[in-house]
């Protein structure tokens, strides 16, 4: 029996067993966890980028769909088509202006690969494509898998050695708990996220247009034209970004058409102090009944309606269409290392980079 790594194991329960998933192109074995609990959830997390590749979530019916974007094999995640489906995206979640920043008097260049910044991480080692190591485990709230992953000083241009942990635990309360942990040995960014693409009415469906969405969030992050903050902190009032009541994705998102994000892609500055585990958003398909809520302690969530999406073919041969699926990845702000008027994401050595984002599911 595996051992667990949150306090005793339950009686009589068997943490999950991994089963194998395959290899990556470097030829390194990825394994897949599932995850279930009395409420008819089944969470599938694989070790390569520590991904949720599979959220099964039942309907106001009792009916199951999976409501999260992936593919059936490593392949289809190593692909060009994948648009960071359901990982672990890092070290630095979100983009960095021209890749550049600088620590301690000292200039870094990180590669560019979302021109002219730097997106999620980098490219070939980046958190979503390496190979994190597995710890399955069972506590009161439910069955886990805690994720280990160690980068080396200078991976993909990042100072410091970066030690991290990501846990998954899906609870009896119907909630899926990622909570991350990171050291480093040198001050360096760190903003970590998940990166689940949700369609409540099942991964595939045609749109997200008709799911209703509420944030709490007065205040957003304005950006130029890369997508970049231009530092500014503008209310959400009076622009199509203030869904501090439900409104559906759809009923103003063709007032963002002609700007660079196509849609929402945005950083909304959560109300609430950030460091305190608060319900930032839900969404809901009034369809299904489904409904999500989101709670994180950080103090932005991106909120991204898949507007890059474009229409590829993935898992169970379901096509991806323009914003057929919506992100809330609760991280820092976009840049953050560029704009010390933004809560800092410097990890410095012997600090503690912790942070929880739990996403909850009902139906109604
Ligand atoms: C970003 C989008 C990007 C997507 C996929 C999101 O986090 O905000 O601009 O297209 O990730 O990379």
């Amino acid at each position: 029996m595996a051992m667990s790594v949150l306090g005793a194991t339950m009686a009589g329960a068997e943490p999950p067993k991994g089963e194998p998933f395959g290899k990556t192109s470097r030829g390194e074995p990825v394994e897949l966890y599932t995850l279930k609990n009395k409420g008819g959830l089944t969470a599938k997390i694989m070790t390569r980028g520590a991904t949720l590749t599979e959220l099964n979530v039942p309907d106001k019916n009792g009916d199951v769909a999976d409501v999260v974007l992936g593919w059936d094999d490593v392949a289809g995640y190593e692909s060009a088509d994948n648009q960071y489906f359901g990982c672990t995206t890092g070290r630095v979640a979100n983009r960095i202006a021209k890749g550049k920043f600088t620590v301690l008097n000292k200039e870094y260049q990180v590669p560019v690969n979302n021109a002219p910044n730097a997106l999620h991480g980098g490219v070939e080692r980046s958190l979503d494509k390496v190979v994190w190591k597995a710890e399955p485990f069972e506590t009161h709230r439910g069955q886990g898998v805690k994720f280990t992953y160690t980068s080396p000083d200078g991976e993909e241009g990042y100072p410091g050695k970066l030690t991290m942990e990501v846990s998954y635990q899906l609870t009896g309360d119907n909630e899926l708990r990622i909570e991350y942990i990171a050291t480093s040995d040198r001050p360096t960014p760190v903003n970590l996220t998940n990166h689940s693409y949700f369609n409540l009415q099942g991964a595939g469906s045609p749109t997200v247009l008709d799911h209703e969405v509420t944030i709490h969030a007065d205040k957003y992050t304005p950006t130029d034209d890369t997508l970049i903050p231009t530092g500014k902190i503008d209310p959400v009032e009076g622009t199509p970004l203030d869904f501090r009541s439900a409104h559906k994705i759809g009923e103003r998102i063709e007032q963002l058409d002609k700007t660079a994000a196509i849609g929402y892609d945005h950083n909304f500055v959560l109300n609430g102090a950030s460091g305190t585990l608060r319900k930032i958003a839900r969404v809901k398909d009034p369809k299904s009944g489904r409904v999500l809520t989101v709670q994180t302690t950080e103090p932005g969530v991106q909120f991204y309606t898949g507007n890059f999406l474009k229409g590829q073919k993935a898992k169970g041969s379901k096509t991806y269409a323009h914003r057929s699926a919506l992100c809330l990845e609760t991280q820092h702000f976009p840049d953050s290392v560029n704009h010390p008027e933004f809560p800092t994401t410097i990890l410095k050595a012997g600090d503690k980079y912790t942070h929880i984002c739990v996403y909850g599911f009902s139906a109604e």
